[in-house]
């Protein structure tokens, strides 16, 4: 009997469009939810890595630039957990290591090699030469030329700018950090400032940089 009443409720269901189509978007978005709230609760995934802290101005005007010159085209910023990305780059990306990533450049586009971990495995110099003509150091290279970054200088007041709007957001910069910010960079130029923010990628990882 009860079976009955059961294979009942289903034919309502499988013949009524408009009810399936309702209970189907219930039951998708509840397995969404499931998957997505917990994470924004979950320290782990919003609190910073030990070390991690809001960018110094120089190295946030360089990850402007990075995301200008649309660098993220060809490089991801994302190790994954697979042997052969720990063996080639180093640890596998952790969530706290992107919090004040706003947006983040994890990517999944590798036409060059992924940079997470790059902090310190080059020198200043060589990235400076590398930036304005790859061929120069890496004879096969297909990566553009950046010759404009060495000639022009970092604006201070935009840096500023763009920290008090990050603050606002929640970064903790102190008033001291953001009034600092234009003298920071002054006399500096885009190269510089990539330069700064390629050499902290992937510092503050167990056995990073
Ligand atoms: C059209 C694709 C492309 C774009 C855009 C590009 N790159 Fe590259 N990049 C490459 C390729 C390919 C390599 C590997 C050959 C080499 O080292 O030049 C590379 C290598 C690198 C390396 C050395 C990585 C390593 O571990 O050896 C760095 C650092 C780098 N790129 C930074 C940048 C930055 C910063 C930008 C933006 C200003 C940029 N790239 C834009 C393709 C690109």
């Amino acid at each position: 009997m009860s079976d009955n009443n059961n294979s009942h409720g289903h034919e309502k269901v499988e013949k009524n469009v408009g009810l399936m189509a309702v209970l189907i978007a219930v039951v998708v978005s509840f397995g969404g939810l499931a998957e997505i709230v917990p994470l924004m609760y979950q320290a782990e995934a919003v609190e910073p890595l030990p070390g991690v802290e809001p960018y110094p101005a120089l190295q946030l005007a360089g990850r402007d630039v990075y995301v200008r010159e649309g660098c993220y085209n060809c490089h991801s910023q994302m190790v994954r957990t697979l042997r052969f990305e720990t063996e080639r780059y180093g640890h596998y990306s952790l969530a706290g290591e992107s919090v004040y990533d706003r947006p983040f450049q994890w990517g999944s586009k590798r036409t060059g090699p992924d940079l997470a971990r790059v902090g310190g495995r080059y020198s200043d110099d060589w990235h400076r030469v590398h930036l304005v003509d790859p061929r120069a150091v890496v004879p096969e290279s297909n990566m553009p030329s950046f010759p404009w970054l060495a000639e022009t200088y970092v604006d201070g007041e935009d840096v500023t700018r763009r920290m008090r709007a990050l603050k606002t957001l929640g970064d903790p910069y102190s008033e001291a950090d953001i009034e600092q910010a234009a003298a920071d960079v002054r006399g500096k130029t885009e190269l510089d400032a990539v330069v700064a923010y390629l050499q902290n990628l992937g510092r503050n990882v167990p056995g990073g940089g």
